[in-house]
């Protein structure tokens, strides 16, 4: 297959750009097994999102579709407004991508890669190699061949590769895969300083957690199908909220609240209570638990609330996380 193959679609309806990514009803299969299943998605430009879903749930060939490394079955799609594959050319040119894992020479310099591929973009592309490779950090080591880099400066390497075309959306597929807990935090740092300078970041992961922290946005992918996709803060509202209650005699504290109307799931834990709330439980109803507490007679020693993370709501919309797809 060839860049220029184009998938019998209609055109987009005309768009206003709004969006970094727009898709509907994509699809790709690889025989019978249904990789991406009517995909709609929206991204919104200025933000971190995250493409989120166990392994094998469709990811990276979302990602190849999306920039024309393999064919759609199915569906339109636009990048940052442009109709895609009919005017791809004029997308990727405003897109930087790292697809599984970032592909360098390794005989080569990390500038040498980059003057690489900086020949193969705009003119302007080469002017800029010297402050991508500053801007993530490894200037300092840019005439050192790749094949002496840590899977760490490789990846900021594959970033300083995207932003040498100076692109207003990053795709990146699994970046934090590979990397330590510091070669996280330091990718997190980065794609965050990406969105502050007004870029978009689009990011696949199984990582629940890094993608929580990292990201404003999410869709959760599972064998191809998109299950909930919206802001992270809209995602959680609804999911509940644990208060844990560090206090003398438990099980006494557990009886005294069970004949309340709380209306909580109370369990026994080791030195205290975790209580299960509603997501909108107010200030009111931890302070009625307190006051129920005390006089009963239960010295309390931590009040604790603590809203559920994006990863226990997922495990409780799919109980299948993490298994073969
Ligand atoms: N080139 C291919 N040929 C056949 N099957 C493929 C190919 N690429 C991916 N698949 C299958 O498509 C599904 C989704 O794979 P992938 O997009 O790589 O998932 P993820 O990136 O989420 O781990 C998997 O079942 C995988 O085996
Ligand atoms: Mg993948």
């Amino acid at each position: 297959m060839t860049a220029t193959d184009v998938v019998a679609e209609p055109d987009l309806p005309a768009s206003d750009g709004s969006w970094a990514v727009e898709t509907r009803g994509l699809a790709k299969r690889f025989g019978s097994n249904v990789a991406v299943n009517g995909v709609d998605l929206l991204i919104p430009r200025g933000c971190a999102f995250g493409y989120l879903g166990p392994n094998g749930a469709g990811k990276t060939t979302l990602i190849r579709v999306l920039l024309g490394l393999t064919r759609a079955d199915a569906g339109t799609m636009s990048l940052l407004g442009y109709s895609v594959p009919r005017h791809r050319d004029k997308a990727l040119a405003r897109v930087g991508a790292i697809v599984d894992e970032p592909r360098f020479h390794g005989h080569l310099t990390g500038r040498q890669n980059l003057q690489l591929l900086a020949a193969a973009r705009e003119p302007a592309a080469r002017g800029r190699i010297d402050a991508s490779l500053d801007r993530v950090e490894i200037l300092r080591r840019a005439d050192d061949r790749v094949s002496k880099y840590s899977m760490g400066m490789r990846q900021r390497l594959g970033v300083a590769a995207c932003l040498i075309g100076d692109p207003e959306l990053l795709i990146l597929d699994e970046p934090m895969n590979g990397l330590d807990p510091a070669g996280m935090h330091d990718m997190r740092d980065m794609i965050r300083s990406l969105v502050a300078e007004g870029r978009t970041v689009v990011l696949s992961s199984h990582l629940l957690d890094e993608v929580q922290r990292t990201c404003d946005a999410v869709a959760i992918v599972d064998r191809g199908n998109i299950i909930r996709q919206g802001p992270i803060s809209e995602l959680l509202a609804g999911t509940s909220l644990t208060l844990q209650v560090d206090c003398s005699d438990p099980d006494r504290a557990r009886s005294l609240l069970a004949g309340t109307n709380l209306g909580a799931a109370i369990d026994v834990e080791a030195g205290g209570l975790a209580i299960t709330l509603p997501a909108d439980t107010t200030r009111d109803v931890i302070a009625e638990v307190a006051r129920v507490l005390v006089t009963g007679g239960i010295a309390v020693y931590r009040l604790q609330p603590v809203q559920a993370s994006l990863e226990s709501w997922f495990l409780q919309v799919t109980s299948r996380l993490g298994d073969p797809a």
